[in-house]
């Protein structure tokens, strides 16, 4: 049985410490916890492990996973290297989608492997997250053997690993963030025009993410550029200017910035001119 340490049972650690009891093929050593009350209800949810209320308590363990917040990471690291509790060819990660392994150097020094180990899952609420887990990738990075046993470990909680090569993380939360986050800002803005055009709300509501929905699943099957419809990728450039028009100005930088975005992606589909003069509506057009 493979032994993993928790260091911060929140909702990421207390539901992968779940779902790698659940798989019936780690045990968990110890759960750092910051106060006694938090401690029960966490424990009681991954239904194994001691209470570890400093770092110097831990049990020894196989893998260390460190789920406290990204802004804790390189200070907890760092005290877990200094109470020394961590032997070498122990697997310590994190789970941050935007910060790298390396942030885990001082316990790299004292001979352990590292890894960040970044699930692409909201894990809102625990007892739902293990439920709904399976088939979630999971982006591994760090040292070699730090990423072999990762690798293992993810496919064991349910998950489908995948290797981000040095350097790629930022890039790999950029990419995450600008879908998960810029849908939802998109979504509004799209609403809020609607609202603009005396729509109800619920109307508005099954319009919008219904036409949403159906050209995120014409993206899946075709490509971006292949599901491309509309008055950018026809050339028309009147069309913009007229909805330029009508946009309050808050708005009108998002759909200049998404327009020239989109004029790039339209790529052949657009002559010459076409192109000119949409990026000309773009970026320079008042309200007409
Ligand atoms: N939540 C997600 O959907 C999600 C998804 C992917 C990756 N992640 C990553 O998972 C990690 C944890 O995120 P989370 O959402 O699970 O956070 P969270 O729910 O806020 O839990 C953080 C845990 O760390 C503890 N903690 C905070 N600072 C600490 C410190 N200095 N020393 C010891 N323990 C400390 C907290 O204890 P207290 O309760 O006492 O404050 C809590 O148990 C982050 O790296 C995050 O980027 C999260």
């Amino acid at each position: 049985m493979i032994t993993l340490n928790v260091i911060g049972p929140g909702r990421l650690g207390q539901s992968v410490a779940r779902l790698a009891v659940d798989s019936g093929l780690y045990q968990i050593g110890g759960v750092l916890v910051r106060s006694a009350s938090s401690a029960a209800k966490a424990l009681d949810f991954i239904g194994a492990g001691q209470v570890c209320l400093q770092l110097t308590d831990f049990p020894a363990a196989d893998l260390w996973l460190l789920a406290v917040p990204d802004s804790s990471i390189s200070e907890v690291a760092q005290q877990l290297a200094t109470a020394k509790v961590v032997k070498p060819g122990d697997v310590v990660f994190h789970a941050s989608g935007a910060l790298e392994a390396k942030i885990l150097a001082p316990l790299q020094v004292q001979g352990a492997h590292i890894a960040s180990l970044h699930p692409a899952f909201s894990f809102a609420d625990p007892a739902r997250a293990v439920v709904t887990f399976a088939g979630t990738p999971c982006a591994i990075e760090g040292d070699v053997a730090a990423c072999d046993v990762l690798q293992q470990f993810a496919l064991d909680i349910g998950g489908v690993p995948f290797a981000l090569a040095e350097g790629g993380k930022v890039a790999y939360h950029a990419a995450l963030s600008m879908a998960a986050n810029y849908l939802v800002t998109l979504a509004d803005l799209s609403l809020q025009t609607a609202n603009q055009a005396g729509i109800a709300p619920e109307t508005a509501n099954r319009l919008v993410l219904g036409l949403m929905q159906q050209t995120l699943s014409n993206v899946q099957v075709l490509s971006p550029a292949s599901a491309l419809t509309g008055p950018i990728v026809r050339g028309d450039a009147a069309t913009v200017a007229q909805h330029l028009s009508v946009l309050p100005e808050s708005h009108q930088a998002a759909y200049r910035a998404m327009g020239e975005a989109t004029v790039a992606l339209a790529g052949e589909r657009l002559s010459e001119i076409q192109r000119t003069s949409l990026m000309t509506t773009l970026q320079v057009s008042s309200p007409i």
